[in-house]
């Protein structure tokens, strides 16, 4: 009994201090933006919803707390949001994190160029550290925006390439924060190639989780329509699987026919009936745990309960 109340203790003494160093992230972001001095764009950005924070938990888990470490979790933040900003736009997605989108509140133009402030700011912060981070975190946004124009471009047709799907993911969502680890790793003064495929190999198992909730959480726990991705032309990983284990080309034809179109129940339940048959679901858990333990192994010598806890969690989430 007194153990548990202890480890019940410790684990609300975590949550505090995890609570303000992400506070004072935000603190650090938003006087980056009011130094602008513009405050239409400064009110606007209070009004963006405050995320995870999953590449600034990762960039302090591996280089610790410090001036410089919380600053690049600022700058990184950023530079996540203007995406954000800018992919729901491009999405023409009306809720983000349950709350209202910033181009519902604004519109699209307010909402391009806020993002292009936060991350032009961002850059800006960037040219005071390290050439050689200001280079890994500048072309990781090269490839971010390459990944976008893939994702739309791949969504005009039906996919059923899994490798084309990966690389896309990879430069849409694992480039960023394989660019966290590294840098992390390199202000750490650690090994900067291991914690790189470990930080790859998390953004892939990330992607891939988050495009299995799309199937498998209902609208209120996502805040967007469940089955969404493959509405909107979205062929994901398992989509993919489902379309490889349909034994017959009846089977192949009644998919591609429900992909890019708004589905009825029936249709919702050919497909769940479908990835439950075929284990598709499953199998995609099951690739996003195996790049998971290829992340653990690679930075397996640091013996960091806490990066693997992430792995964990990241896999066993819901939203
Ligand atoms: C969310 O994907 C989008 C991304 C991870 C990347 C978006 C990148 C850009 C728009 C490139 C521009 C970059 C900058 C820095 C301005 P999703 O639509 O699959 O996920 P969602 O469900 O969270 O919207
Ligand atoms: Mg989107």
């Amino acid at each position: 009994m007194r153990a548990s109340v202890w480890m019940w203790v410790l684990e609300i003494r975590t949550r505090i201090n995890r609570r303000i160093k992400m506070d004072k992230i935000d603190e650090i972001m938003s006087k980056f933006i009011s130094e602008l001095g513009y405050k239409e764009a400064f009110e606007m950005f209070l009004k963006i919803s405050s995320g995870k924070k999953l590449r600034s938990k990762l960039l302090l888990k591996i280089a610790g707390e410090s001036e410089i470490s919380l600053k690049l979790c600022a700058i990184i933040e950023l530079i996540h949001l203007a995406s954000l900003l800018h992919d729901d736009v491009i999405d023409e997605a009306n809720i983000r994190r349950g709350k209202p989108s910033i181009n519902a509140l604004f519109g699209s133009k307010n909402s391009v160029m806020l993002g292009d402030i936060l991350y032009s700011k961002a850059y800006f912060e960037l040219t005071k550290f390290d050439p050689s981070i200001a280079a890994v975190i500048s072309d990781a946004v090269s490839k971010l925006s390459i990944g976008e124009m893939m994702d739309v471009k791949m969504a005009e047709n039906f996919n059923e390439n899994e490798q084309k799907y990966l690389k896309m993911i990879y430069y849409k969502t694992a480039v960023l924060i394989e660019a966290t680890a590294i840098c992390g790793a390199k202000l750490a003064g650690k090994d900067s190639e291991k914690f790189g495929i470990y930080g790859k190999n998390l953004g892939l198992a990330f992607q891939i989780v988050d495009d299995i909730l799309d199937i498998t959480q209902d609208e209120k726990t996502l805040g967007k329509p469940a089955l969404n991705d493959f509405v909107e032309g979205k062929t994901t990983l398992p989509y993919i699987y489902l379309y490889k284990s349909l034994e017959d080309e009846a089977g192949r034809a009644k998919l591609r026919s429900l992909w890019a179109k708004k589905l009825d129940e029936g249709e919702i339940l050919w497909l769940k009936e479908n990835f439950d048959k075929t284990s598709s679901v499953n199998k995609a858990i099951n690739e996003a745990k195996r790049l998971g333990d290829e992340a653990i192994e690679a930075i397996k010598e640091y013996k960091n309960a806490e990066l693997e806890g992430i792995i964990k969690s990241m896999i066993d989430r819901e939203f």
